[in-house]
């Protein structure tokens, strides 16, 4: 999802970035998009080893027991909204099976999961390729998708999503519904047989099955075919969009827990851009995530909110307001009252394996405050007798770097590609295959 309007103009020619400012700035009296690193403003960070009283926090019980909850409940009732727990009546399916998909290479499964436990109520569809020939159960990826599962792969297989789409003729999207033409159109970013090859399963589900992304979506999302009444009718601090998509992959892993095949215990949470923000609060969250990988996720997502560089609290709630919680459009504009910043949000995955990754030409997302948030994430990991990123610096290009915390930011830009996945891939063999 790259509409012009909301990336860097740093790859654009001038005649479009001319109107990628005035689409900016028209209308709303939003302030000039910043990517001049000497004009980011001055900030203090809150620390995530100080409690909300001012006492300190030396020891993992008092993180476990206080802060951590603490800082879980801030962002909850400022940013993402608080989201229900699993499902009493959910049910699984396993809707179709191929044991010799992609010329032999992967299992591949399909299971609807019926949130009440109604065929006909509010599902997601859950595609998964398990390695034939590795070692079972396996480690896993799950990420959602953005344009249908049958996007990922042009498997002639894959169930076509019939959900609501966003009209995009190149990706065969018609009248807001996938079409053949569809099949395979974001396979670029999954690298199936590069995963499967390394004996990692991989599961994925269309973000759209929660709920789709436009302002009124949740009308027909899972916040209200399951919420309380004052969750649909939006209560400041009721689950966002961004909650809703992290709720369906807590399901997920509620699934994987029933499934012989993948091992539970080694599941990779990872999502790109809003889908990374997502990958980021569904790990914080559910701890069950063995390891979480944030793609290019930007504000709201790794980006240090203070730095106010590239997108801004205010034109995201401006440009997405669904996305966050009503509470988080307090802090348009006034990013230094935030009581967390996003490096907060990474240390509540600590002590689990957490890696960030940016893209040089992605400075919407601003790269400088995705490095600074894994660093800043640092402390809780040490706490926690972890090694943290393991250096001072942000590295160069297409240096990837980190122990618990792993970062690296590429050449090209926003995107998936095959190189981020060889990143995770050799981060999660160093911290998966040690069980
Ligand atoms: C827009 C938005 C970003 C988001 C991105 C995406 O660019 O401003 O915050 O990450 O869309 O999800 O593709």
């Amino acid at each position: 999802m790259n509409s012009i309007m909301t990336r860097s103009p740093a790859a654009i020619p001038a005649l479009l970035l001319l109107s990628f400012v005035s689409l900016h700035t028209a209308g709303a009296q939003l302030s000039p998009v910043n990517y001049d690193e000497a004009k980011v403003p001055k900030y203090t960070l809150p620390d995530p080893l100080v409690l909300s009283n001012g006492n300190k926090v030396t020891d993992a019980a008092t993180w476990r027991q206080k802060r951590r909850p603490e800082i879980l409940r801030l962002f909850e009732t400022h940013i993402y909204g608080r989201s229900p727990g699993r499902p009493a009546q959910m049910t699984f399916e396993v809707t179709s099976t191929d044991p010799q998909a992609l010329g032999g290479k992967a299992t591949r499964k399909e299971v609807s999961v019926y949130f009440t436990g109604q065929k006909d109520g509010p599902k997601m569809d859950l595609l998964i390729y398990l390695p034939n020939g590795a070692r079972k159960p396996a480690p896993a990826f799950v990420g959602l998708n953005f344009d249908g599962n049958h996007a990922v792969h042009p498997d002639p297989g894959i169930t076509l999503s019939k959900q609501w789409m966003r009209p995009d003729k190149e990706k065969g999207i018609v009248n807001n519904r996938a079409s053949e033409a569809s099949r395979g159109q974001s396979a670029s970013r999954w690298a199936v047989e590069k995963i499967l090859g390394r004996g990692y399963a991989l599961a994925t589900i269309y973000y759209g099955d929660l709920e789709p992304d436009f302002a009124e979506g949740f009308k027909s999302g899972v916040r209200s075919l399951l919420g309380k009444p004052d969750q649909t009718a939006l209560a400041p601090d009721a689950w966002s969009a961004i909650g809703a998509w992290a709720w369906g992959l807590s399901r997920a892993l509620d699934y994987f827990e029933t499934d012989r095949d993948i091992d539970a215990r080694r599941v990779a949470v990872l999502g790109h851009s809003r889908l990374g923000k997502t990958s980021l609060w569904a790990g914080a969250q559910d701890e069950r995530f063995a390891m979480v990988i944030s793609n290019d996720s930007g504000c709201g997502g790794a980006a240090l909110s203070r730095r106010c560089f590239g997108e801004t609290v205010e034109r995201i709630n401006t440009s997405f307001p669904h996305w966050f919680c009503g509470n988080f459009k307090k802090y348009n504009g006034r990013e230094e009252a935030l009581p967390v910043d996003q490096h907060t949000l990474i240390a509540l995955v600590a002590p689990r394996p957490v890696y960030v990754a940016s893209a040089e030409q992605d400075l919407w997302a601003d790269p400088r405050g995705e490095f600074l948030s894994a660093k800043h994430a640092e402390p809780v990991y040490r706490l926690l007798g972890a090694e943290g990123l393991g250096v001072e610096e942000m590295p160069g290009l297409n240096q990837p770097v980190g122990k618990t915390i792993g970062y690296h930011i590429r050449t090209g830009k926003h995107d998936v590609t095959e190189y981020d996945w060889e990143q995770y891939l050799n981060f999660a063999d160093r911290h998966f295959k040690r069980h």
